[in-house]
């Protein structure tokens, strides 16, 4: 029915009415200025960004609907990436869970408040995979690793769509296509080089995953791509993503990404940028006006076929039926609820990844051996200290347009409910990150010494991460080294939460701490997250979606990097930084550097919690696997400790001899496993052969017989395996 209807619509459509389809733009201001309401009316525009006005968006429908020859309604999209109103982790947070359920939710809260809003349309999720922590917008990216950017993603989608795909809540944005996480030295826009194998491999999987879950749009990226910017690639969204995968839905191309070939110097003008964009097969053109200048010119002249145009136009159509008109809505967003703030929290506590926790210098007010949890009952004195101890809108982070800092509870308050009897002071010593000042030092360590535990917030203010928020220092920024060498030279035990769009290089501030909790930047329920795991009312369960690096000059880092000839053993970490003569002559031509070693500071799938897991009994019950068939991989997970806690069980492969270098390791699969205190489990992982297939620099997908290895554990240094062989040849029954 919705194709039939749009051949209908587009059979009665003159062409100026069509390239008005293919235009978006994004109005100042909060009422409908006259001119927009005028280009509407005369149907010269096909979308109109929600711009946080709700009564401006609801009065460019009631003209799009009542006063234009088509009464069509328009696309009102919104950058939802983390949240709305109920503000969730940023995404890098969420992928920190590796729970696709809640993730799942929280992009469902997410768009049921925006679309009550009146915004149809989301730009999320944001699948480039990252790897080099300097890039800003690594803090919007569910990590490195492609098979947890696929699942999470997949969920995302599924999230923000709801599960009727005749009638989805928001459409979801799939961005930025492709390989934009790439962008060369970590600088935002920059250009991205990538091999065909690896562009298959690793960055066009999650893309993939989300257009099987269902995702009916799809943006193009900023940096170009192998000397290609993919606005103007008919190779990647004409041949690979329409033809090759079948994509139906609308690709759209980011802000100005059209117009800004020229800058590339991939298009000689307007004129040309506009030509190629839409024969690339990019739809609608995102806030650049190159579609409206020129394609009636460009179609008259024979330059572009009207076939291009009346399918650019069919996907928005398209796009429209499914959306569907505007909602009336029942009910206004005064606040968030209460199921969406407990999501929040839940969210935002699993988000949170342990890296350290050992017993104090000197006995705290702890429930166990370690220094977490903190004993609210001994609890006396509790200072609370750093610049982001109390900074609602940084805890927000960052692409977080609809949010409010005052509905956040920040740590400080959320520490103050959690412990009534307890005094709780504040003395944040800097103001922000980045202050540089030290004059408050001495009075907050005064507070600091006379407390039974400090508890240091520090990290990045909301504004360092995000788009074109690119940084070359990956240190805690400002006077927080010295304030935590400060902290930590007072008898009273050190606690440090990181509050961060990316990973830092926090290896010296760590070995002072007792503790680290890493929190990102956790949304709206942050705080009381925080307190909860602090006080031992949650355990944490986050595990890193990336690497940490320990020096800024190893990014990018990557667990699943391709294998070398020469990798450097776990012996180079004794010979680092020594006279290079000390070095082995077995060591020294091996790839490392000689100042830092090349191993990270914590792993990907790294988190600790307040119990301790043990694996065993690894089995794996196909020794020989064919292709067709699936095997089926078996372990114990024992619960070691004293309290409840949940795990992230990993499985990984490596094929150990292909036709092509291959990552040292790669997720296959992963499970949340929530055990009590002593308690033992048999887990059961399933492997279909074709998960072991890869993409040669053809394109084309390899299944290859050889031998495998696999790992199951905590991380991606797993050492628990086994191994077994692809064999060639069908399956027999
Ligand atoms: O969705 C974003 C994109 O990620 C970056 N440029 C602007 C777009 C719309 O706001």
């Amino acid at each position: 029915a919705v194709e039939e209807r749009v051949a209908r619509l587009l059979a009665v459509m003159t062409l100026e009415e069509k390239i008005g389809q293919l235009c978006q733009v994004a109005p100042g201001g909060e009422t409908l200025a006259d001119d927009l309401a005028d280009d509407i009316r005369h149907g010269r525009v096909g979308s109109v960004f929600y711009t946080g006005h709700a009564e401006q968006t609801r009065e460019a429908q009631r003209v799009a609907t009542q006063e234009s020859r088509l009464g069509l309604w328009l696309l009102t999209p919104r950058d939802v990436i983390h949240g709305f109103r109920t503000v969730f982790p940023i995404p890098l947070g969420q992928a920190a869970s590796w729970n696709p359920e809640l993730v799942r939710r929280a992009a469902r809260i997410a768009a049921e408040e925006a679309r009550v809003e009146g915004v149809n349309w989301t730009f999320a999720p944001m699948l480039d995979i990252s790897r080099d922590a300097r890039w800003g917008r690594i803090a919007e990216s569910l990590g490195e690793d492609p098979q947890l950017a696929s699942t999470l993603g997949a969920a995302m989608v599924v999230g923000f769509q709801g599960d009727n795909p005749a009638r989805p809540v928001l459409a979801a944005c799939a961005k930025h296509f492709v390989a934009y996480g790439l962008t060369e030295g970590g600088r935002d826009y920059n250009r991205s080089m990538v091999s065909i194998n690896e562009l298959h491999n690793t960055f066009l999987p999650p893309f993939r995953a989300a257009l099987d879950a269902g995702c009916l749009t799809l943006m193009t990226g900023f940096s170009s791509v192998n000397g290609v910017p993919p606005t103007g690639s008919r190779e990647l969204v004409g041949d690979l993503l329409k033809r090759r995968w079948g994509f139906d839905g609308l690709v759209v191309s980011d802000w100005g990404s059209v117009v800004e070939m020229i800058e590339h110097g991939y298009a000689a003008d307007s004129r040309d940028a506009a030509q190629k964009a839409i024969a690339a097969g990019v739809d609608m053109e995102m806030a650049s006006e190159t579609y409206r200048e020129n394609l009636l010119e460009l179609v008259e002249a024979g330059e572009t076929p009207l076939a291009e145009i009346d399918e650019a136009v069919r996907r928005v159509l398209r796009l429209k039926l499914r959306v569907g008109p505007p909602r009336e809505s029942t009910a206004a967003l005064n606040e968030p609820a209460e199921e969406s703030l407990a999501a929040a929290r839940e969210l935002a506590t699993q988000s949170v990844v342990l890296l350290k926790n050992r017993p104090p210098k000197q006995r705290a007010p702890q429930r166990g051996q370690a220094i977490l949890p903190l004993d609210p009952a001994a609890l006396r004195r509790v200072a609370v200290v750093g610049p982001l101890a109390n900074a609602a809108r940084d805890q927000l982070g960052c692409w977080m347009l609809d949010g409010k800092p005052e509905e956040a509870i920040t740590p400080l308050e959320a520490l103050r409910n959690a412990l009534p009897e307890a005094e709780v002071t504040h003395a944040p010593a800097l103001d922000s990150s980045t202050d540089t000042s030290e004059e408050r030092f001495e009075q907050t360590l005064g507070v600091v010494s006379r407390a039974d535990v400090a508890i240091a917030f520090v990290g990045e203010d909301w504004w360092l991460s995000g788009e074109a928020r690119s940084r070359a220092d990956l240190n805690l920024p400002g006077a927080q080294p010295a304030l935590v060498r400060a902290l930590a030279q007072t008898d009273t035990p050190l606690v440090l939460v990181v509050l961060a769009g990316r990973p830092l290089t926090i290896g010296h501030e760590a070995t002072l701490a007792d503790a680290v909790l890493y929190a990102w930047h956790p949304g709206t329920m942050g705080g009381p997250a925080i307190a909860d795991l602090l006080l031992g009312a949650a355990s944490p369960s986050g595990k890193l979606p990336l690497s940490f690096p320990k020096h800024v000059g190893q990014s990018p880092l990557y667990y699943n990097h391709p294998r070398t000839g020469r990798p450097a053993q776990a012996e180079v970490r004794a010979l680092i930084g020594s006279d290079r003569s000390d070095f082995p002559e077995e060591m020294k031509y091996r790839s490392h550097y000689l100042d830092v070693d090349p191993f990270p500071l914590y792993p990907f799938g790294y988190g600790l919690s307040y119990t301790t897991f043990g694996y065993s009994e690894l089995a794996i019950t196909t020794a020989e696997l064919r292709a067709g068939q699936t095997l089926t991989a078996r372990c114990r997970l024992t619960n070691t400790g004293d309290h409840a806690g949940a795990e992230i069980v990993q499985l990984y492969t490596r094929d150990v001899a292909a036709s092509l270098v291959r990552p040292v390791r790669e997720l296959q699969a992963f499970r949340r496993v929530t055990l009590a205190a002593g308690e033992s489990t048999e887990l059961e992982f399933e492997l279909p052969a074709e998960r072991l297939a890869f993409f040669d620099n053809r394109g084309e997908s390899r299944l290859e017989p050889g031998e495998f290895r696999l790992w199951i554990g905590g991380d991606s240094a797993a050492t628990l395996g086994g191994a077994f062989e692809l064999v060639d040849g069908p399956a027999t029954p």
